[in-house]
């Protein structure tokens, strides 16, 4: 399972020294907004907002390890850290995920499409592994294939009075004008924060997450504590990701590469635990990948992975977006850590190196979203794009251009870093809203040329809509605009 041809990754950026940095910069920079409020609502010459919400002080600390969202369930080698990701291509397998502390078996998943009723038996792969001074239990991953589309499947994994049973749900058929229902979530971490983020997705009732990057922070913790804190972060997604599937994505968190301890593979936890159907797009790496889901095409991208001209990720880039078919799958969405816009102080300009060599791609192709994480804030722009720049024709700033994506930074799931308060003053012409909330988002696809995006603030506690759009398909959208020039863009729904 552990793909270590992958080892040449250009940024081990491990990052203690930086997040400390950033968790006081953080912790500063709430006293003075708190101080302040009044100059946080900054409206500055472009149509951008600022929002002007000021999130009280919460303690960023991750939930003890006692506490009952990590609870290990009853029993002799319970299965625990169940989750679930598509498994292949278009939406017919998925790939199911869980952890034996015990022993390596049993194996089998059971699945049908009545409860208790399990006709249907399929063996896992099981791997166990090393982290410093911890050891794994045993990881399961078991590809259940030949699945019918809209269908209700429930599935039993564990044996005796230690099996635990689940459900999810196929989605539709690939095809233009099928309806489905994303969300969005990054950055999650495992604080009181992550479980009101988690707790509002759940109740937005996505049918399938897109996941940005950075889960358990587990490297945040003292090195004998890491892999506790991997399992932790599993028994806690496991209420929403064991329901649906999860596409996964690395951020910096994943990395770990921690020579100073011996652990030297990058990814090592994250790729044990965690799996992708990345030969299914012709990926030769699981840490980029695509899948087609109802309406959509989705790409995934490792912003720490090789990306220039040459590396594997940038031809498999070149081939995956030439393969896209806007008449069976007219959504096209990107999915990567790094934000390539981003006016907030934390992490700026990190994605420019990504930008540079892909923004091209992704403005040729006309991609409709592109989510990242990283900044532990939420940041949405307008269609702008910085592709006539070079080092000599002097055009270096963005402008407006329709067939650019919009780019939307939503590492706000609520990780034990805290929230990076600082935007860049004034507000870049290409920022269109940005707010330093915890939160999660949904993108609820009508048809071909019809999407409906929110992001929800958590507020503490409570889920709050906070930034609403009408998203027109880019590629179904431009058609119509050719023909009839009163077709928006986008329109702001609130
Ligand atoms: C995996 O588990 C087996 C026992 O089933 C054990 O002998 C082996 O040392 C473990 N491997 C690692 C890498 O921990
Ligand atoms: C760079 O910009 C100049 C001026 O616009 C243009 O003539 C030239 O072709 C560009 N070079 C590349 C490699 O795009
Ligand atoms: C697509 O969905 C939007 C929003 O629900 C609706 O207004 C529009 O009429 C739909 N278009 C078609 C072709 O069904
Ligand atoms: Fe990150």
């Amino acid at each position: 399972m552990l793909h270590s041809k992958i080892v040449n990754t250009l940024q081990a950026d491990k990052g203690t020294l930086t997040s400390l940095v950033t968790r006081m910069q953080a912790m500063l920079l709430n006293i003075v907004l708190a101080s302040f409020v009044f100059l946080s609502c900054i409206r500055d010459g472009s149509a951008g907002i600022t929002s002007s919400f000021v999130r009280s002080a919460f303690p960023a600390v991750d939930m003890p390890v006692d506490h009952e969202v990590f609870a290990v369930p009853k029993g002799y080698n319970a299965p625990q850290q169940v989750h679930i990701t598509q498994g292949d291509y278009d939406g017919k397998a998925v790939i199911i995920s869980w952890v034996t502390p015990d022993e390596p078996g049993p194996r089998h998943v059971q699945y049908g499409t009545s409860k208790n009723n399990y006709k249907t038996s399929k063996e896992s792969t099981v791997a166990n592994y090393t982290f410093y001074n911890y050891k794994s239990g045993y990881i399961h991953h078991c590809l259940v294939e030949g699945l019918e589309y809209s269908t209700k499947y429930y599935y039993r994994i564990g044996s005796g009075d230690c099996a635990r049973e689940f459900w999810f749900e196929t989605p539709p058929k690939i095809g233009p004008d099928t309806p489905y229902k994303f969300g969005i979530i990054g950055d999650l971490g495992q604080t009181f924060n992550s479980l009101s983020t988690l707790e509002h997705y759940i109740e937005s009732g996505g049918q399938a997450v897109l996941y940005v990057g950075d889960l358990s922070y587990s490297d945040q913790h003292d090195n004998k504590d890491n892999g506790l804190r991997w399992d932790t972060w599993g028994r806690f997604a496991e209420m929403s990701a064991a329901y649906q599937p999860w596409m996964w994505n690395v951020g910096n968190h994943e990395v770990e590469f921690l020579p100073e301890v011996g652990e030297v593979i990058p990814f090592k936890n994250y790729l044990y635990r965690y799996t992708t159907p990345y030969l299914a797009s012709h990926s030769s790496s699981p840490l980029w990948y695509a899948v087609r889901r109802a309406s959509a095409h989705i790409i995934v991208l490792s912003s720490y992975s090789p990306f220039v001209k040459y590396t594997p990720q940038y031809i498999w880039l070149k081939q995956e977006l030439a393969r896209v078919d806007r008449k069976k799958t007219p959504w096209l969405f990107v999915i990567m850590h790094k934000p390539l816009y981003n006016s907030n102080t934390a992490h700026y300009m990190e994605g420019e190196a990504m930008r540079s060599v892909f923004e091209s791609w992704f403005v040729q192709y006309k991609v409709d979203v592109i989510f990242a994480g990283h900044v532990h804030a939420y940041e949405r722009s307008y269609r702008y794009s910085n592709i006539d720049y070079n080092i000599t024709s002097g055009r270096r700033y963005p402008v407006p251009d329709k067939s650019a994506p919009i780019y939307i930074t939503i590492g706000d799931g609520g990780n034990l870093e805290g929230l990076a308060s600082r935007y860049l003053d004034p507000q870049p012409e290409y920022s269109a809203f940005r707010e330093a909330s915890y939160g999660h988002a949904t993108l609820e696809i009508k048809n071909r040329t019809h999407a409906i995006y929110h992001w929800y603030r958590n507020d503490d506690g409570v889920k709050v809509p906070a930034d609403s759009l009408v998203l027109h398909n880019q590629y179904w959208g431009y058609i119509g605009r050719k023909q009839n020039q009163l077709i928006e863009e986008v329109s702001n729904i609130e």
